[in-house]
């Protein structure tokens, strides 16, 4: 586990929609430089960054054409080594995105495989022997290429499958994960990834990382073995690279060789029983006022895949990300302050995606660039009250998406004034965090209370006792195994401890020093 993963909290930027520094009306590299103070600030050391790469953007920039080119709308490839150099300097890390599963149709690879001709790249991506043949249950395109043959797709249309190869090959078009041709592919992964760590990033977020062996592949046998040939190289070669997975199972993600997977939302799972519930049109999140939910429902599911990995790696709960509706389309600002405290008080490496911390609002929007409707969550962000909320100096009909002006839209300006404000509450329990071993990613954790039928809770963290009311009414606990507390080291809302009971306020959050 590279050693600066310890305390490590991540700052998620779109750099489409972070800063942009010279008036097109698009995020670049340099916009990013401009604000690294703020994220700093903020109480953030790292950075992880959606893809930056040479695309058509069909899905916002997860449809690489050139791995090893920057999009020119950003920058350079000198501003991106730039960009490392400025975040190194704030002792701060930085992470590319890895789309490892596949590329652009408008690949160089990908034209070249599309040929008659056999060639160098004829086996990079999954093709099958003739051009009526199904691909055998996954997703194809015929009739677009001379080949004979139909290709497989790995997401949209515009993202062909490469060819990492099959656990069990049946057909001849079939080939199995040790083949030189998926070893080939393999190896151009590898290089892609020591050609960014070369320049100066500090690891990867892995796009899809489960998505690489094909059929039937669904003990993920064949793709942990390939990840653990990845780890092997980053071991030996740049033991310090972090490496997160867009898998959803820590379980597996862990053993293949990764240091961090998300809790990712995905409807009616635990994470997504937190803040994104709708049940028949009614907000049922656990962090919401009138929710009836226990922090069971998300507890029951976290603590089974946490325990399987707590000593090897991180289960990382984030606010949320590109492809998630924003939370503050769910919660208010108080209810946002209850889910960011627990959040961030809990193991693994927090991620708080940009413009969460000022409670960024969710816009309904026309799909741009393969967005759909994760457009209305990759929204300029708002950093005060001038044109175009500080973003840009474009024209607000030229901007990339539009800038939540309406309002009550927040921004950074105005809630640095305000002692109140979300950022301000982000800030102070980040700063806590940072200074408490107990909080941060290894350390312990034990759910002391929690009931099927109630709706406060309690966790300890080594010295810390964390409860969080998130209903509409005060509760007391009565609870003989709950340790004594001592100072009371951050609070939302009314909380109080006497002879054994604790009183927590209506919508209350509490962090103890245990006596
Ligand atoms: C991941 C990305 C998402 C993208 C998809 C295909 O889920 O987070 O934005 O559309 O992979 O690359
Ligand atoms: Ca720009």
């Amino acid at each position: 586990m590279p050693a600066w993963l310890k305390d490590a909290i991540f700052y998620e930027i779109y750099p489409q929609s972070f800063k942009d520094s010279n008036g097109d009306g698009i995020g670049d590299f340099n916009g990013i430089i401009e604000k690294l103070d703020y994220i700093k600030e903020l109480g953030c050391n790292a950075i992880w960054m959606n893809p930056c790469y040479d695309s058509p953007f069909q899905d916002g920039g997860y449809d690489v054409r050139d791995y090893k080119k920057t999009a020119e709308r950003y920058g350079s490839i000198e501003d991106l080594v730039h960009l490392f150099e400025e975040v190194h300097k704030r002792e701060m890390h930085i992470l590319l995105d890895l789309v490892p599963g596949h590329t652009s149709e408008e690949h160089p690879w990908f034209k070249e495989s599309s040929k008659v001709e056999r060639n160098e790249y004829s086996d990079r991506y999954i093709w099958t022997d003739k051009w009526f043949h199904g691909a055998q249950g996954l997703n194809y395109i015929a009739g677009e290429s001379p080949r004979d043959g139909v290709y497989v797709l790995n997401y949209f249309k515009c993202q062909p499958a490469l060819n990492y190869g099959f656990l069990h090959p049946e057909e001849c078009w079939q080939k199995g994960i040790d083949d030189p041709a998926c070893l080939e592919t393999r190896e151009a992964l590898k290089d892609i990834m020591r050609f960014w760590l070369d320049k100066g990033c500090d690891g990867f977020r892995v796009d899809m990382a489960d998505s690489l062996v094909k059929k039937d592949d669904e003990s993920k046998s064949g793709t942990s073995e390939v990840w653990k040939n990845v780890r092997k190289m980053l071991d030996a070669e740049y033991p310090e690279a972090a490496l997160v997975s867009e898998w959803n199972k820590p379980q597996v993600a862990i053993p293949a060789g990764f240091h961090m997977d998300f809790f990712l939302d995905w409807e009616g799972n635990g994470y997504n029983l937190l803040m994104r519930n709708i049940v028949d049109g009614k907000n049922n999140s656990f962090f919401h006022k009138d929710s009836d939910r226990s922090v069971l429902d998300f507890f029951d599911e976290y603590l089974e895949k946490y325990e399987q990995i707590k000593d090897k790696g991180q289960y990382c709960l984030i606010t949320g990300n590109h492809d998630m509706i924003r939370a503050a389309f769910y919660l208010d600002v108080r209810e946002l302050k209850l889910a960011y405290s627990f959040l961030f008080t809990m193991p693994g490496n927090p991620f708080l995606y940009y413009g969460d911390e000022i409670g960024m609002r969710y816009q309904n929007l026309p799909t741009k660039e393969g967005g759909y409707t994760r457009t209305g969550s990759r929204t300029p962000m708002q950093w005060d009250n001038t044109e175009n909320c500080g973003f840009s100096t474009a024209f607000a009909k030229d901007l990339y998406l539009p800038v939540d002006t309406k309002p009550g839209a927040p921004n950074v300006a105005q809630e640095e004034q305000d002692k109140d404000s979300l950022l301000n509450m982000v800030k102070e329990i980040l700063a806590i965090r940072r200074r408490e071993a107990d909080l941060q990613e290894n350390a312990n954790l034990e759910l002391v209370y929690a009931k099927k039928d109630e709706r406060g809770f309690a966790y300890r963290r080594g010295s810390l006792l964390m409860l969080c009311n998130p209903s509409g009414e005060e509760i007391v606990i009565e609870e003989t195994s709950l340790p004594k507390v001592g100072e009371k080291l951050f609070t939302i809302g009314e909380a109080s401890y006497t002879d054994g009971k604790y009183m927590l306020g209506k919508q209350s959050f509490v962090l103890w020093k245990i006596a």
